[in-house]
């Protein structure tokens, strides 16, 4: 069974996006397709990025753990709500956090937002800094517009067969890059 580690990073009071990763959550494990885990930032709270982890002297236990269920994972799900046309920082946080643990991670990108366009612009800088880390972005797209009412709380989605039918393709290039990764490794 795949690992897969999934993001949420809003930290903000009343967020909305999390209910996308309780989506993704229940979409992996219903359909058996991985063990999926929510990394969420809110709980992890942690503080404004000072320094990369392979560089500090005495990382936080919390930091540890983080970057081993990254880098044990074997894709990773962020879900990356728009903020002003861009991503938070508290994902930024967590990113410039680790290094090797991204390397060759296939990483998925759901963007999030309240308007119509779902967060697509988030996308290409979100890319950019991934693909400096050296991290796999898959070439996917699951853009969630107006999120209060296309998920509930307890992210059911208002239209369960639209939103599974895109998950699958979604999910489905990921696992395909998951693979592909594997047989290199060998
Ligand atoms: C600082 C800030 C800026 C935002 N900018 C945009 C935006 O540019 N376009 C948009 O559609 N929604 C925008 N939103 C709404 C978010 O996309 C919305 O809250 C969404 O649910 C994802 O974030 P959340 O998980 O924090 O709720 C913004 C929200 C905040 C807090």
């Amino acid at each position: 069974m795949k690992t897969i580690a999934i993001i949420s990073p809003s930290v903000r009071r009343g967020r909305n996006s999390h209910r996308v990763a309780l989506f993704f959550k229940r979409y992996l494990e219903g359909n058996k397709l991985a063990a999926a885990e929510i990394l969420d930032l809110k709980e992890y709270n942690f503080p404004l990025f000072d320094e990369r982890l392979r560089h500090l002297p005495d990382p936080a236990p919390e930091v540890l753990q983080f970057a081993e269920k990254i880098r044990s994972a074997d894709g990773v799900i962020i879900i990356a709500p728009e903020y002003n046309g861009g991503y938070p920082a508290s994902l930024k946080n967590v990113i410039d956090l680790l290094t090797d643990e991204w390397r060759r991670k296939p990483v998925a990108i759901s963007t999030v937002s309240d308007g119509v366009f779902g967060g697509t612009q988030v996308i290409t800088a979100l890319q950019f800094s991934l693909w400096k880390i050296r991290a796999w972005t898959v070439p996917a797209m699951y853009p969630v517009p107006s999120v209060n009412k296309t998920f509930d709380e307890s992210g059911v989605p208002a239209d369960v067969v639209a939103a599974e039918k895109r998950a699958a393709a979604f999910i489905g290039e990921m696992m395909w890059c998951i693979e592909a990764k594997e047989r290199m490794n060998g």
